[in-house]
């Protein structure tokens, strides 16, 4: 008789957007002529940009000819793309990266939750409370989570690292070491950062503890302060300790055309077993990688025409953030984020919970957010609002909230 792997059992509900995208489906049934505004997932709305097009077109006839047809893409990606990510994210920020050392793939979300397997069951984790869903439910899938306590939200294997307003929304070093950390700067869900140096502290206790780090970086290209740095790898020792995730979804609109990399450098070891080699072993055996079209597509991202169509393109949205925080402030709301990340994070008004004040929302302005509350127990009294909307969208919502 076969058995499933009852960890699934363990976990709480369905996934967070899941949920949301359940709950708004049966309001708008329920009221069809209700027009909805969605700032909840952090999906985008702009098109592709018109390089990003070319790039598609283009590999697209390529597709169509015997001499330029690909088949299988090679385990790490092709050259042409993991080159130009080496040279733009790495070399040009300073970073000692290397073409081999990154891994192309179909996205953030899927490395993220994949790389946990080549870590043993009983490492203990520690995220950021709140945090982006992913990173608990995968290892709750592995079984490396204990047990989960209803009451405060929480698995008794998992390190929180409480971010509030009271530490700015950056984690405190937890009292208990952890063997593996999560790291999402610019964060999600709560749009704050941290500085490069702060950075450079948890780079230097993980080395010291003996501990890696996991770090998401899906947000980079929203920064716009100095003395935020855009990949760990420009902290000393970081290639020791650390595998970067990075995203072309929210730099480059890629939501759905799929898109991502993992990097791990070869100084990562355990012992004298190279972490790369791992990844690159369950990389080769269970993907055949990011589809040819869509890698020539990614390519064009780095163009010199590409480069400019996205900061046009990151703009927008992040004028969106401001005309979000400011609406907000004006109304009366406490408001952080939305700075060095399209997310803004608010205080829910009058003690509302996070998930009453999404109802409220719904009902009265027909704007859809994200509960604090769903991404850990400190989100709790938190709301998220996205600034990928579009600026229209963007706009209404704010009249919306402040007529509510
Ligand atoms: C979010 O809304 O948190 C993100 O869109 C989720 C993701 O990138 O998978």
């Amino acid at each position: 008789m076969f058995k499933i792997n009852d960890n699934y059992l363990k976990l709480p509900g369905s996934y967070l957007f899941s949920t949301i995208a359940k709950k708004v489906n049966e309001y708008q049934t329920a009221n069809p002529e209700k027009d909805i505004i969605r700032l909840g997932i952090g999906d985008v709305t702009q098109p592709l940009a018109p390089s990003i097009i070319d790039a598609l077109h283009g590999a697209v006839d390529e597709m169509a000819h015997a001499e330029t047809f690909h088949g299988y893409a090679p385990d790490l990606g092709y050259e042409f793309l993991r080159n130009a990510i080496a040279k733009n994210d790495y070399t040009d920020r300073g970073a000692d990266i290397e073409a081999d050392e990154i891994f192309v793939s179909d996205g953030a979300k899927c490395d993220s939750g994949n790389i946990q397997e080549i870590f043993a069951q009983d490492n203990k984790i520690a995220v950021c409370d709140p945090v982006y869903p992913v990173y608990v439910d995968t290892n709750v899938m592995a079984g490396r989570t204990g047990t989960y306590d209803p009451k405060a939200e929480t698995w008794s294997d998992v390190i929180y690292m409480p971010c509030t307003a009271e530490n700015n929304f950056a984690p405190d070093f937890p009292d208990e070491v952890p063997d593996i950390i999560y790291l999402c700067f610019p964060n999600n869900p709560t749009g704050s950062t941290i500085t490069k140096d702060q950075l450079q502290g948890w780079v230097d206790y993980a080395n010291k503890n003996g501990a890696v780090i996991i770090y998401d970086a899906a947000y980079e290209a929203y920064i716009s302060e100095d003395n935020v740095a855009h990949t760990i790898y420009e902290c000393e020792g970081a290639r020791t300790c650390a595998i970067e995730l990075k995203s072309f979804s929210k730099n480059a609109g890629f939501t759905g055309v799929r898109l991502g990399y993992t990097v791990i450098p070869k100084d990562l070891k355990c012992g004298d077993v190279q972490l790369h080699s791992l990844w690159a072993r369950r990389h080769g055996t269970k993907y055949n990688g990011a589809p040819y079209i869509v890698q020539k597509a990614g390519e064009a991202v780095y163009s010199e025409a590409g480069k400019a169509q996205l900061k046009e393109q990151v703009g927008y949205y992040m004028n969106n953030a401001k005309v979000i925080f400011e609406g907000l402030k004006d109304a009366g709301y406490t408001v952080s984020g939305g700075v060095n990340a399209p997310y803004i994070w608010l205080k829910t008004p009058d003690h509302m919970t996070s998930w009453e004040f999404f109802d409220h929302l719904l009902e009265n302005a027909n704007v859809v957010g994200t509960p604090g509350s769903g991404f850990g127990p400190s989100g709790e009294g938190y709301f998220r609002l996205t600034a990928f909307g579009s600026y229209e969208n963007t706009v209404a919502a704010m009249e919306r909230i402040k007529n509510m």
